[in-house]
């Protein structure tokens, strides 16, 4: 099995240096490892030694996959760190980086477990989403119940985004500027930044952090914008605006938290990060999790894979769309059953780490993909 296993990964080198110098590996190697990953003929235990991890064939096809981490269980559990590092090569700081974690009182500043998390990243070559700056959840009480006027709000905010940034100055690559600060029906959220500063939190927010650190791609984070809503409307004009108004704004995050019944048209969020893209902005897949309806059946599972595979198949397709991060991998550490009442099971790996048909719907569409890539540019 490790033999089959250092083949596949020795074709997906080769893919990768085939890329770079156009040297062609031969379709005989090519059609053996198709045949054995897509073809079926080996156990499903046998296709889990051969695939190779999602992170070597998403940098062969030049995307990055990733996802929402947990200080908690990097410290403690060797199989979660063991796996993250393997498969992905971006993640996003779940909680570390919040407001309130981050910043329990006026004149303190938490990042302990914001450092671990971008520490592991740089010593397993991943890149850091850093989520997020300006939020209306997470808050510290401190935040929550002080009567402020409007200079101190503004005060409050720019002192927090710069003591944060700066910090990671040079070592996160994408930040969540804002996130959720659009309200379902496409208004402005009314949230506490709001009421304190008025609309221009927004763009000071995003001015304040390309200050801090001109390097960093800075996003617009938020739910229900994925394909063509009131929201994603308002979404779309926001940036437009933003844009427009000279604020440095590199991109969108289309969270996609979804279920299956709940899923967005393929088509639909195609389109709508086609129209971010002739803004010039990029897309990222920020928290993408499908979650289930008790009790999970086989049959809800393989909708499931075809769910991630649809999404994931958007995004590399198109030019703009540069990351696809999940939240979280192993159902074993998912938001989804505190915050949805009778659903779970709502990511790639299950909650003893072995891979669910997702991951295989992600691996198989990649290299797939690979294959048909090099061929097309080969031609
Ligand atoms: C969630 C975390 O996963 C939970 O651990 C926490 O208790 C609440 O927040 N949209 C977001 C994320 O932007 O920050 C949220 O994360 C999930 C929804």
């Amino acid at each position: 099995m490790a033999l089959k296993r250092d083949l596949a990964i020795g074709i997906v080198m080769g893919l990768i240096v085939g890329m770079a110098s156009g040297y062609a590996i031969t379709a005989q190697e090519i059609n053996s490892l198709r045949s054995q990953i897509l073809g079926c003929q080996l156990r499903i235990e046998e296709l889990e030694e051969i695939m190779p991890p999602l992170r070597s064939l998403a940098e062969a096809r030049g995307i990055l996959i990733g996802a929402a981490v947990g200080y908690g269980p990097l410290k403690t559990e060797p199989l979660y760190a063991e796996t993250l590092g393997r498969e992905f090569n971006i993640l996003v700081t779940e909680n570390a980086l919040k407001f309130e974690p981050l910043h329990p009182s006026r004149d303190r500043y938490n990042f302990e477990d914001a450092d671990a998390i971008v520490s592991f990243a740089e010593s397993n070559d991943m890149k850091v989403r850093g989520h997020t700056l300006v939020w209306h959840h997470q808050l510290p009480s401190w935040v929550t119940t002080g009567n402020f006027t409007r200079e101190e709000w503004i005060g409050i905010l720019r002192k927090h985004i710069i003591a944060v940034v700066k910090r990671y100055r040079g070592r996160v690559y994408a930040w969540d500027v804002v996130n959720e600060a659009i309200a379902d029906d496409g208004s402005l959220r009314d949230t506490i930044w709001l009421r304190g500063i008025g609309p221009e939190y927004i763009d000071l927010a995003f001015g304040w952090a390309h200050e801090e650190d001109p390097q960093a791609r800075l996003f617009y984070n938020d739910y229900g914008g994925e394909g063509l809503t009131q929201k994603s409307d308002a979404i779309y004009n926001l940036a437009k605006g933003l844009l427009e108004r000279g604020v440095p704004i590199h991109g969108v995050g289309l969270q996609m938290h979804i279920s299956l019944e709940s899923s967005p048209k393929p088509q639909e969020v195609a389109a709508n990060i086609h129209r971010l893209a002739e803004l010039g902005l990029e897309v990222h897949i920020t928290e993408m999790d499908v979650r289930i309806k008790h009790p999970v059946t086989e049959d809800k599972l393989s909708a499931q894979a075809r769910v991630y595979r649809e999404m994931f198949e958007v995004c590399l397709s198109a030019e703009n769309c540069k990351a696809f991060v999940m939240w979280g991998f192993t159902d074993r550490h998912s938001w989804i059953p505190s915050f949805f009442e009778g659903y779970g099971s709502a990511l790639i790996f299950d909650d003893s780490y072995a891979l669910k048909p997702a991951y295989y719907a992600l691996s198989r569409f990649l290299l797939n993909d690979l294959i048909e890539y090099r061929r097309l540019e080969n031609n």
